[in-house]
């Protein structure tokens, strides 16, 4: 660290956050109030997969800005370049007018997903989610006298934090308190083996997971039904990979009953699962909608995106006599040309520095490396994921899988950054089951990296459970 800030009277900066900011995701008791035990927790720098706080305590960041996002690392000086020369030239204008880098970028993207065809530009991952709900709702509307209008989501499945997103929310801890929700969304069972619902296995495990999304679409009436909305890897419900045939089922079901296939990408998309640009390409699926955000741009600038494919698009234009019948929505910072400038630089990079095989060789390293960890420690029942992109399912009990606590987990994240390594958790997540640690290391992750990852965790597990 440059040493910068702390020249800065970091104090004060500290005190002007214990004062005033609202963070994220955390309960703030610690450091407010009368008698404060701890500081809150300034991140101050980064430089490739290292950041530093206030300090100046460095730490290996195993999950990209805590929330998947930082794919190419931090410190990118092309990307801030970019985005200064665009500021410089346009900063904004209103979506309804185009712009360059996001002509460009959409065609690039597009590029890199065959079936699709339109970039609808937003600023966060759940309002991505919300533009395909809309669709959704409003094609049933044009086309379905508003029958069709039902939108299945999945249980364990996260699409964001607004009351529309949470309403698709298949995370109960995460939704408690905040409704009531839209109507109209309905559950659909996860797909996760290691907590079978079925005594099956494999590819069999994986088309009865998805022959229950059909039972839940004859239960509701098909008719009413007008589309699917999963992760492709589940993320914060547990890391949890698709089984075996589960995904061409699952496209089966769609066809046949005329549901929309909308996937969401806010994490696995642009190269967090290795070799493919995105999740669903590993799995040979054609969606209709792909949402997408964080590692977009790697959270150098917030730019989210809700991709269709034609027929979708088509459905909004082939009207134009009907003043109601295009899609007759805006997001105000979906015009910032910030967002594309940087995703341009950020897909370069990618390309350039090969990150999507790094991704491969070095996930499916982690991967060997954590399951050769279940060895030495009873405490690990399931080691899962895809590139970089991991979790360790922690159980108190390896027999009756009974799941470690949440204590115990947050014991085992709270050794690693003590240890100088930030990796995650599930968290207020699904009631019972917030015990996997997760993993989601920048795609430059070196061999190293790995190893100091890994062994932090070894260490961690020793501690706090023997
Ligand atoms: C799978 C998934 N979808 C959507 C979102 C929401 O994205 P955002 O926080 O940008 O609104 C998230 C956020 O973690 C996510 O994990």
């Amino acid at each position: 660290m440059d040493g910068k800030f702390l020249d800065n009277d970091i104090e004060k900066v500290v005190d002007a956050d214990r004062a005033h900011v609202w963070h994220h995701l955390i309960q703030h008791a610690p450091w407010t109030g009368d008698n404060p035990t701890a500081d809150p927790r300034i991140i101050v720098e980064g430089k490739g997969m290292r950041v530093w706080d206030q300090a100046g305590k460095e730490l290996l960041d195993a999950v990209s800005g805590g929330v998947w996002t930082v794919n190419v690392g931090y410190g990118r000086e092309r990307i801030a370049n970019a985005v200064r020369d665009q500021l410089i030239k346009l900063p904004y204008f209103a979506g309804s007018a185009g712009s360059i880098p996001g002509a460009l970028f959409s065609e690039k993207l597009i590029s890199k997903m065959p079936g699709m065809s339109r970039v609808y530009f937003t600023n966060s991952g759940s309002e991505a989610n919300e533009k395909a709900f809309k669709m959704v709702r409003q094609i049933a509307h044009k086309r379905f006298g508003g029958k069709k209008y039902k939108i299945l989501y999945r249980e364990r499945d996260y699409h964001g934090t607004t009351i529309g997103c949470l309403s698709a929310g298949g995370q109960d801890e995460r939704n408690a308190q905040y409704g009531p929700f839209a109507p109209g969304f309905v559950r659909v069972p996860h797909c996760l083996e290691y907590r079978a619902q079925w005594d099956l296995s494999g590819e069999e495990y994986g088309v009865a997971a998805a022959n229950a999304i059909e039972q839940v679409i004859l239960a509701e009436g098909p008719e009413t039904v007008g589309a699917l909305c999963l992760e492709p890897v589940t993320a914060g419900g547990g890391v949890i990979t698709p089984p075996e045939g589960y995904w061409p089922r699952v496209q089966e079901i769609c066809r046949k009953y005329d549901i929309l296939l909308h996937i969401d990408e806010v994490v696995c998309g642009v190269g967090r699962t290795g070799t493919e640009w995105f999740g669903y390409q590993h799995y040979g699926v054609e969606p209709d909608f792909v949402t997408m955000a964080k590692g977009v741009a790697s959270g150098y600038a917030a730019i989210a995106c809700c991709v269709t494919n034609e027929r979708v698009f088509d459905m909004f234009r082939d009207d134009g006599a009907d003043p109601m019948g295009y899609f007759r929505d805006i997001s105000t910072f979906g015009g910032c040309t910030a967002g594309p400038a940087a995703a341009l630089e950020n897909i370069a990079i990618i390309e350039e520095e090969g990150l999507l095989e790094n991704t491969t060789r070095m996930g499916d390293y982690m991967l060997d490396q954590l399951r050769a960890l279940a060895d030495r420690h009873e405490a690990i029942g399931d080691v899962r994921g895809k590139g970089l992109f991991l979790g360790v399912e922690l159980v108190a009990d390896r027999a009756s899988k009974e799941p470690a606590s949440e204590k115990m987990v947050a014991a085992v994240v709270g050794d690693c950054m003590a240890q100088g390594v930030v990796i995650g958790m599930t968290n207020r997540s699904i009631p019972g089951l917030n015990n996997t640690l997760c993993y989601s290391p920048a795609l430059i992750a070196t061999k190293d990296d790995i190893d100091q990852i890994v062994q932090a965790t070894d260490k961690a597990l020793t501690k706090v459970f023997g």
